[in-house]
Parts: structure tokens; sequence; C-alpha cells
């Protein structure tokens, strides 16, 4: 099993309400490590890019009127499965199904302000990561704690 990277979005309504700081905590508290961050206005052709697959459904300007309305914070996080490991400490899309223990399911009742976005599989994170961030702004290294997190087989 090796290592694997996802990109996270803290999205505008998460910015707003001083979650950026609790959603960090969720990351770091499971274990997963953060390789690069930073906080940007997503322009129109930015969600574009992002939100391809959504682009032709009736609820995408809705959604682009949204994601484009404050900065976000963008995040790599990398661990052993971490688009899986995030997309279930995310919870399901709707705030109002999202388990209790989720983000989601924690701190919204929404479907459309639902505070994170997770890639939702290996391809997706290769691409997304790509929209958001360059190679130079991307940090290589081993987290001290990974000793001591997981076994040598798991990272
Ligand atoms: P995300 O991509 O933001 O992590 O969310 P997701 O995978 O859980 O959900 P996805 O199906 O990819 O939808 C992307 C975002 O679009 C909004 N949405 N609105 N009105 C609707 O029917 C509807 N469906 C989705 C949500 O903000 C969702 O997070
Ligand atoms: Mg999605």
């Amino acid at each position: 099993m090796a290592s694997q990277r996802t990109l996270i979005l803290v999205k505008p309504d998460g910015v707003h309400r001083r979650l950026i700081g609790t959603i960090i905590s969720r990351i770091e508290n499971k274990g997963l490590s953060l390789a690069a961050m930073k906080m940007l206005n997503v322009t129109p052709e930015l969600s574009r890019q992002h939100y391809a697959e959504h682009v032709e459904k009736p609820f995408y300007p809705q959604l682009e009127e949204f994601i484009t309305a404050a900065p976000v914070v963008a995040m790599i996080v990398q661990g052993p499965e971490a688009v899986t490991v995030m997309r279930n400490i995310i919870g399901a899309t709707n705030g109002r199904e999202a388990a209790p223990g989720t983000i989601r399911g924690d701190y919204g009742c929404s479907r459309q302000m639902n505070m994170v976005h997770g890639s939702d599989s290996e391809e997706s994170a290769a691409r997304e990561i790509d929209i958001y961030f360059e190679a130079s702004e991307i940090c290589e290294y081993t987290p001290i704690l990974n000793d001591w997190s997981f076994a040598s087989d798991e990272v």
C-alpha cells in the first residue's frame, strides 16, 4: 500500500465560518499530513476546470456562484489511501444525510454549503492537484511520526 495524495478545499462557507483550523485538525488527528496549502479565490474559469464533470448540470451555475463567492483554502493531503480516508472523514455530499462524526455530518445541514471538497478518486486527485498547485509548491518530506503511526508496509 503506497502513500496517496488528494486535493482538499475548505470551501467559502468553511472559511467564513472560521472552520479552517477545525478541518485541518481533523485531518491531522486522523494521521494524514499536509504536503501543500494556500488560500486563493476560485475564478469562474478555475471553477469550470475543477468541476468539469458538473458544468452541464442544472445546479452548476449555483455551484459556481458559491465556490467563487469568497476565498478557499486548498491543500494537498497525503497518507495511506488518503483519497478514501478523506472522503470518509468529509462524509456524504448532503449535510442532512452525512453521518455524525464526519465533517459534513457534524458542522452543516446543507447540500451546497458543505464546507469541504475532497477528490473522489486517485485519477481525480492527480487532475485536481495539477489544477491548483505548481510542482514547486508541493513539499516533499517524510513526517517523523509516520514511524509511530503506520506499519512499514502501509506507507
Ligand atoms: P465535492 O466534489 O465538492 O467534494 O462534493 P461531492 O463529491 O460530495 O459532490 P459532487 O457530486 O461532486 O458535487 C459537487 C458539489 O456540487 C454541489 N451539488 N449541488 N443541487 C444539487 O443537486 C447539487 N449536487 C451537488 C455540492 O456543493 C457538491 O459538493
Ligand atoms: Mg465531487
